[in-house]
């Protein structure tokens, strides 16, 4: 055998996806790609906004010269600047461009900020259910992940996680408004952790970093933004992209961004620009870096996510199956009514509904529905959910 003994066992452990989609495949050809409603992925439907097209001519017929070539690991100094002030009108800390590395995507962003950080055997806290990247991520650059569980209700468990600080932690992963749950941590969770993290390098000398995973930002459902420990604990990166609020994922534009008086703030930032350099990124796409420069206020249009969040939401209720009614992002995380969530979501597939065993996340006993997907999918799933 060739391939690495390491990635050949991950591969194994992420089986459940290329099972979920086979499976999907299967279905379609079988009852026709219009009968099979696929709610298992999390690949924006709505749109991006008008101005991202007119920013596209834009750039597109920009006459200087030298706009395709290689620029500092860190992306262009205007498009830093413009993310820099557009979320320091949110966090007031005093960010500037100096704070920022435009990267490939939020995944990117995250891979750096770990590789930045991480000695072979630290340990890096990732709060379950989680995104299952995470764990690749961890394994990436050698650490050790250390699963905490959430509330019964998905909020943070700060004691867990206090139970959980040791001498080799470095990192935790949050992520909010979460996938695959839709909460929104509060504020008042993030002050917890901000205590209990500074009495716990008050005690051992060690930090540790929050990496905060937002790419989901600004997909919320209320008229307040979503809470971030950016504005609340110093030690803090967040990890952000235009994946979902500008709707465009395979363009692959996002930014990590540390935090102003962090710990090692000069060093962290010149290891990010390095290690994305070495991790074979070399720097953000340029083309995307001057589209998003002027787009930083855009959001796709959230109103249509929550319209079908709203209905699948109520199908759910109507059949009877507990669910927590998700504050942002797009997915829903309801409980199996069978215990075990793989017989359930297989029942569902023979319904021809597509959903995501809950412990592909690291929760057994739910199952996740994406609603990024057009109204004949939703339409679909309501009428099996209302039948079941
Ligand atoms: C929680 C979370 N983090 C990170 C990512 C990766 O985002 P990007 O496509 O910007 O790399 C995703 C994508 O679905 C996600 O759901």
């Amino acid at each position: 055998m060739s391939v690495s003994k390491a990635v050949t066992e991950t591969m194994k452990r992420a089986s459940w996806i290329r099972k979920m989609f086979e499976h999907g495949m299967e279905l379609k050809k079988k009852y026709g790609e219009k009968n099979v409603y696929d709610l298992t992925l999390g690949n924006p439907m709505v749109e991006p906004p008008e101005a991202f097209k007119k920013r596209l001519l834009e750039v597109a017929t920009m006459e200087e010269k030298g706009l395709h070539r290689y620029m500092p690991n860190v992306g262009y100094e205007d498009t830093r600047k413009a993310v820099a002030e557009a979320l320091d009108r949110d966090f007031k800390i005093g960010l500037n461009s100096g704070h920022v590395v435009m990267t490939v995507g939020a995944a990117s962003a995250l891979n750096i900020s770990v590789k930045s950080l991480v000695d072979p055997g630290d340990e890096i806290i990732i709060i379950a259910p989680f995104f299952p990247e995470y764990r690749f991520y961890a394994q990436n650059h050698g650490a050790e992940e250390r699963i905490v569980e959430t509330t019964s209700d998905f909020r943070l468990n700060i004691n867990e996680i206090k139970n959980n600080l040791n001498s080799k932690t470095k990192i935790i992963i949050l992520n909010s408004p979460n996938n695959p749950t839709g909460v929104i941590y509060s504020r008042n969770d993030y002050e917890e952790l901000a205590q209990c993290l500074s009495d716990h390098k008050h005690s051992t000398g060690r930090t540790v970093y929050i990496v905060s995973d937002e790419p989901y930002r600004k997909i919320v459902y209320s008229d307040k933004r979503a809470p971030s420990p950016f504005e609340i604990y110093q030690n803090t990166i967040l990890c952000s992209s235009h994946a979902k609020d500008l709707g465009i994922p395979g363009e692959r534009i996002g930014f990590a961004v540390v935090r102003p008086g962090c710990d090692g703030e000069d060093l962290l930032i010149n290891a990010m620009a390095f290690c994305i350099r070495t991790l074979g990124f070399v720097n953000a796409p340029a083309f995307m870096q001057r589209v998003v420069k002027t787009l930083q206020d855009e959001t796709v249009a959230v109103e249509i996510y929550r319209k079908k969040r709203d209905r699948l939401y109520q199908a759910l209720q109507k059949a009877g199956i507990e669910c927590i009614m998700p504050e942002g992002a797009f997915y829903l995380f309801p409980k199996s009514p069978d215990k075990d969530d793989k017989k359930f979501v297989n029942k569902l597939a023979e319904n021809r509904v597509l959903a995501v065993p809950g412990s592909g996340f690291g929760r057994a006993g739910h199952f996740r529905l994406s609603y990024c997907c057009d109204d004949h999918t939703i339409d679909g799933a309501v009428e099996v959910f209302e039948k079941l």
